[in-house]
């Protein structure tokens, strides 16, 4: 399954929906054809990646059903919105969405990096996280992120800070596997003794985990 698609079955039927950093507007269109939402905001940083998403959902544009709004993050997003997706960018720009506005009342997030990061901070400011863990989409890893902004504060111990909640699930287990072939090709290189021992602890980290759980 590609990746918008896979994106896209973890999303909860909702009232008011947005995308943030829609791009091409795919997700929002997934949502309104399936009737899962009654209205959306689609918002992007660039006016260029937000004229993708509005050609693609002119009709519902015309229609009032959807609104756009060329924005930083959150900033154009009611703090109301039942729920948020912020997909496809990178971890600590998701942080920085979140510093600058608030945490939705109901998030799904997919970050490309920095996924612990998000973790952390989401656990400080005592979000509850429902759902955490990799999917497989063309031969990638991509971590989705749900919850919402005020629940039961979640626990992570120091393995789901790295891998997400599902530590049993059958492709976190495989995300593992092909994190520990990636660390092994490194040691093969001409490394330094402290870069070396340091990978050689994440491989034992990783292995541990492996074998726990
Ligand atoms: C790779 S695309 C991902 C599009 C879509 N969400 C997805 O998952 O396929 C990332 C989009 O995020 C937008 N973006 C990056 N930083 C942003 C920010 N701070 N606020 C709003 N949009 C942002 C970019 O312009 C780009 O269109």
């Amino acid at each position: 399954m590609d990746r918008i698609s896979k994106l896209c079955s973890y999303l909860d039927k909702c009232t008011t929906f947005a995308d943030v950093g829609c791009d091409h507007g795919y997700c929002t269109r997934y949502m309104l054809k399936n009737g899962l939402c009654e209205s959306a905001v689609i918002t992007d940083i660039s006016a260029k990646c937000l004229n993708k998403a509005e050609n693609l959902l002119l009709g519902y544009i015309e229609k009032g059903v959807v609104s756009s709004v060329c924005c930083n993050g959150l900033e154009g997003v009611s703090e109301d919105t039942e729920q948020v997706l912020i997909a496809g960018m990178g971890g600590d720009e998701i942080l920085s969405i979140f510093k600058n506005s608030f945490i939705p009342r109901n998030f799904v997030l997919q970050p490309m990096k920095n996924v612990r990061a998000v973790r952390e901070y989401l656990l400080s400011n005592y979000a509850e996280i429902t759902l955490d863990e990799p999917f497989e989409s063309g031969g990638k890893f991509y971590f989705v992120i749900k919850g919402k902004r005020v629940g039961v504060p979640s626990k992570y111990g120091e393995s789901q800070l790295e891998f997400g909640l599902n530590l049993l699930g059958i492709t976190t287990k495989k995300y593992i596997f092909a994190e520990i072939i990636k660390k092994r090709a490194y040691l093969e290189r001409n490394l330094n003794e402290e870069t070396r021992s340091k990978i050689e602890e994440e491989v034992r980290f990783m292995e541990g985990v492996l074998n726990e759980n």
